[in-house]
């Protein structure tokens, strides 16, 4: 087995990855589009709509120059219309202020509409191959078992912490492929209720594991 945590997760990621249609290029407009319809959407779900996307809106600045009522129509069925809005000003505004190129800064990038932290993260480091975490739900999950973080998990400060737990673990040569793996980890193996701890690539680093946790982390205090 590996002997660090990165590349043990790489390894299982390596021996299972699925090819999916935004994983066969890195042009970061296409990689954004897949984020965005993944935050609220299956995988499954998400396929034909990213598919008949590409199709009429193939790059950045065929997105920028198409009306609004033809992107919403597009869009109609994966619900959260406001993603799509979102995605079309933002569009608009990279198109406007910075030639149609996606920035690579992540704070340029975060400050568009409806780009958060995650969604920098996640376009810059499969895109670009930036050094940045991308922590969706799935991710913190794993985050929290991980460094065994006691706080309420719907708390800004617990999710601050586990930010920069991925931020130190995430490796320089694949971050992109790092942040997927952290995230389908925690759709498969580190599931909310009964961790599949058996067949989890990280649980020799896992401290709820060591704590015997597992079970009882994430916690949610409030409800
Ligand atoms: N969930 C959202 N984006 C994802 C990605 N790129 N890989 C795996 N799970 C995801």
């Amino acid at each position: 087995m590996a002997d660090t945590l990165d590349r043990a997760l790489l390894e299982w990621y390596d021996s299972r990855r699925r090819d999916l249609p935004w994983r066969r290029q890195r042009d970061p407009y296409r990689i954004w589009v897949s984020e965005v319809m993944l935050q609220q959407t299956r995988v499954e779900t998400a396929i034909p709509y990213y598919l008949r996307w590409l199709e009429r809106f193939p790059d950045l600045l065929s997105l920028a120059r198409a009306p609004e009522e033809e992107v919403l129509a597009l869009w109609s069925g994966l619900g959260y219309y406001s993603r799509a809005r979102n995605l079309h000003a933002a569009v608009r505004e990279v198109a406007s202020r910075y030639g149609g190129e996606v920035p690579r800064d992540p704070d340029a990038f975060a400050a568009l509409p409806g780009v958060g932290e995650y969604t920098a993260g996640a376009v810059l480091s499969i895109a670009y191959g930036l050094r940045l975490p991308a922590v969706d739900g799935n991710a913190l999950r794993v985050l929290v078992r991980l460094g065994a973080l006691e706080g309420d998990i719907t708390r800004t400060a617990v999710r601050r912490e586990a930010v920069r737990l991925a931020a130190r673990l995430v490796p320089e040569d694949r971050p992109g492929d790092f942040n997927q793996a952290l995230m389908e980890l925690g759709g498969s193996v580190c599931v909310p209720r009964r961790p599949r701890c058996g067949d989890c690539p990280i649980t020799a680093w896992c401290e709820a594991r060591r704590r015997g946790l597992e079970g009882v982390l994430p916690r949610r205090t409030r409800r």
